[in-house]
């Protein structure tokens, strides 16, 4: 198989374009890395070659190591010695190193995005010339996925802008654009794509064109580094020290191991550097965390993306129009996302001027991104015409979909959904946003259920990767695969579950808030609560979540539940808190302006001080230690996850995992609740939870499924191979 087409020009150029067979993008798995290393010491032997260009036959240019091969790298890990990981991994470095000492220029013509991987392969080039292209995005991610650039990355970037650029670029993975990376240092030249040959070459045949790299020269300092380092650089590296262990307690090794290497590199030539660089990567990869990352995040997200779950049977469909009952928050998101799409939306709310606030939602996010060069005006203006504000539901009667996100009241969502109906052609489907109330329950009211289903957004909808899907009993596969393909249209990522109440993610969100608010019953300081949430990995405390949720929303919630089940319905153990923040203190959350926190108009949250008066402390010497708070905050989720895939509300733990970090921000490090109990051990999990369940209450008793899964000794994804009897 060739991934690499290799022409000598006549004028001695020798043009390498990357060019996978099979595939839509580029990436660098291990074919390609031994063929790469075979193309450039052919070029670099070949007396006819004067220099070498090298560019990519795809619309991107690379996007960075095939994390499909690195996941099987880590299911051989226990078999592999350290030594021959650290071989395979310094392989492509050591190509790249060879490529840049090869004695001849080097210039890398960056037609479309390259990341990581993609983008060593430029940093080791003589020349970086980029397609003017606002789309193109350049940089090295690996750290969100627990890794480091492990191809000279780290000592590149450095060298060539400095310490004190280099590092946020190499420890939030920021991606650039081709003008950012030109005014940065990272690229030579941006040019119009279809000069970008043209001035790649141009370099090649000038005189300005070298062979040598600067950081190879005789007596080369490190920017800001190598030498007595100067003081910024000193005051840069122990800022980013402070900074990391104040956003990762800890929970992340990547960013330190990235810090480590650029101090150390700094220090040592770059032959040296590089080695250094691949030890530190080898560990990383050695830590359970980038393989929990890169499962969750790149495999099992991709296979969502990629609508793994859509009933094979039903064909493809391309919704064009839309119908999004309510403008508010929610239907002015997802008006927004679709028309962002190119579909058409009818947008409808109870007055003209709700459902023009709605596109206003629009309009200002699209005004944002022409403001800040992201978009012309002529393509935000045509977004912003697909959105048609209106009180009438007419224009729903061509629509694919229909979409409400009303209040969250019964009544009134049947009432949408039959005025809706008597509209919509038979061909339709119906998604409601409900957060919590049963899709079955809801689906009552239409006249056909088997085009009812539950499409639940996460707010902001913008931001929010997230849509989970959710089956009603009588749901249909059409309407399921119809859903799927709207939800794959807006470029968000799908999970598909079973109904059932709070279905997984609002349920599983329910648990953290529940866990936070019985702490606080058994008197536990409200900011250990907050602060072993945010240490644990969670992007906030629990409390801090309720108020964003709205405890006045999880109180009608409650009252709604006691309704629909009566006695059945066994409400959370700091279930009290939620009724007694809205009955006696009148705190409805963040949308109110006061909830666990004060929100001081144009000031900073801070907790309502009267928390420890309405639920009493325990002294300082008898408040737990916040190792046990985070265990707490964590299982509690991981068990109400566990229980979700009992009772079928999931079907896999890969939804589950993926639902839980790109919907409510679980501890990504973990790779997901799955992933954490695997990491834990499911023996030892089960063990640690009797132990909670003893001391806290029943909701950490550990359900049937786990504990057959630890007796037989069973884990939720396949186990690294053991390793050889030697
Ligand atoms: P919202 O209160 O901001 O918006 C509801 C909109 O529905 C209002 O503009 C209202 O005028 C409109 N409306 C009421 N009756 C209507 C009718 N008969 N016809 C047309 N429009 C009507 O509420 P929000 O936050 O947007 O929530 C909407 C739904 O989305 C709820 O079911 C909620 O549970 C769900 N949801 C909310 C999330 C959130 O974070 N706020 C997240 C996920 C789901």
């Amino acid at each position: 198989m060739t991934c690499i087409t290799t022409a000598v020009d006549g004028d001695g150029i020798c043009i390498l374009t990357i060019d996978q067979p099979g595939r839509s993008m580029n990436v660098i798995d291990g074919a390609f890395a031994r063929e790469f290393a075979g193309a450039i010491a052919q070029a670099a032997g070949d007396a006819a070659v004067k220099g070498i260009l090298i560019t990519s036959g795809k619309p991107a240019f690379l996007a960075g190591a095939d994390l499909m091969e690195l996941e099987a790298v880590f299911e051989r890990v226990a078999d592999t010695p350290t030594a021959a990981l650290y071989q395979g991994f310094a392989g492509f470095s050591a190509t790249l190193r060879k490529m840049e000492t090869c004695g001849k220029p080097v210039a890398c013509a960056l037609n479309g995005t390259a990341l990581g991987g993609g983008f060593e392969i430029a940093l080791a080039s003589h020349y970086r010339v980029v397609a003017d292209d606002p789309g193109i995005k350049l940089g090295l991610p690996e750290v969100q996925v627990g890794l480091l650039p492990g191809a000279g990355g780290t000592q590149r970037v450095p060298r060539l802008i400095g310490i004190q650029l280099a590092l946020p670029l190499l420890l939030e993975g920021r991606q650039l654009s081709p003008q950012k990376a030109r005014d940065t240092g990272l690229a030579h030249a941006v040019v119009p794509a279809g000069e970008l040959l043209a001035a790649a070459k141009a370099w090649l045949l000038s005189p300005a064109a070298t062979a040598t790299q600067p950081w190879d020269a005789k007596g080369y300092k490190v920017p800001g580094g190598a030498g007595g380092m100067d003081p910024r650089s000193v005051q840069t590296f122990m800022a980013a020290g402070a900074m990391l262990r104040d956003k990762t307690y800890g929970n992340y090794p990547a960013p330190a191991a990235i810090l480590s290497c650029v101090y150390e590199g700094t220090q040592l030539p770059m032959d040296t550097a590089l080695r250094v660089e691949s030890k530190y990567f080898t560990s990383l990869f050695l830590t359970p965390v980038a393989r929990n990352m890169i499962r969750t995040l790149f495999i099992n997200k991709g296979k969502a993306d990629k609508l793994s779950r859509r009933p094979a049977d039903v064909p493809r469909n391309k919704i064009r129009k839309i119908g999004m009952l309510g403008a508010g928050m929610m239907g002015a998101g997802i008006a927004y996302v679709a028309a962002m799409a190119g579909i058409t939306v009818v947008l409808v709310d109870q007055t003209q001027e709700a459902a023009e606030r709605g596109k206003g939602y629009a309009a200002k996010l699209l005004a944002d991104a022409v403001a800040k060069g992201r978009m012309t005006k002529a393509k935000a203006d045509g977004i912003l015409s697909l959105i048609q504000p209106t009180t009438s539901y007419d224009g729903l009667s061509d629509a694919g979909l229909v979409v409400e996100a009303v209040f969250e009241d019964r009544a009134l969502k049947a009432e949408v959904t039959r005025r809706a109906e008597a509209v919509m052609p038979p061909t339709a489907i119906f998604g409601s946003n409900t957060s919590t109330l049963p899709i079955t329950g809801l689906a009552e009211a239409s006249s056909r259920p088997e085009r009812f289903i539950g499409i639940h957004f996460f707010s902001p909808v913008d931001k929010m990767p997230l849509v989970e899907v959710i089956r009603g009993e009588r749901t249909g596969d059409e309407a399921l695969a119809m859903a799927l393909d709207f939800v794959q249209a807006i470029r968000k990522t799908p999970i598909t579950v079973n109904d059932g109440r709070g279905f997984f993610t609002s349920r599983f969100c329910g648990a953290y808030i529940n866990e936070g608010q019985t702490l606080l019953l058994e008197g536990v300081a409200p900011a250990l609560i907050e602060n072993a949430g945010k240490m644990a990995g969670m992007p906030v405390g629990p409390l801090a979540l309720a108020d964003e949720t709205a405890i006045d929303l999880a109180y009608k919630i409650f009252r709604q539940w006691k309704l629909d089940l009566g006695d059945s319905f066994v409400p959370g153990s700091g279930a009290s808190v939620t009724t007694r923040m809205v009955e006696e203190f009148g705190r409805p959350g963040r949308k109110g302006g006061k909830g666990f926190y004060d929100y001081p108009e144009g000031g900073k949250k801070r907790l309502w001080p009267d928390l420890a008066t309405h639920w009493p402390q325990r002294p300082a010497d008898q408040q737990p230690d916040v190792e046990e708070v985070k265990t707490r905050l964590l299982y509690a989720q991981a068990l109400d996850a566990v229980r979700c895939l009992e009772a079928g509300v999931l079907t896999t733990p890969e939804d589950g995992d993926v639902g839980a970090i790109l919907g409510l921000g679980y501890a990504p490090w973990t790779g997901g609740p799955f992933s954490l109990i695997d990491t834990v051990g499911v023996a030892r999990f089960v063990a640690e939870c009797d132990a909670l369940a003893a001391k806290h209450g029943e909701r950490f008793s550990p359900p049937r499924l786990l504990r057959d899964m630890a007796t037989r000794g069973d884990r939720f994804y396949p186990a690294p191979a053991a390793k050889q009897a030697a």
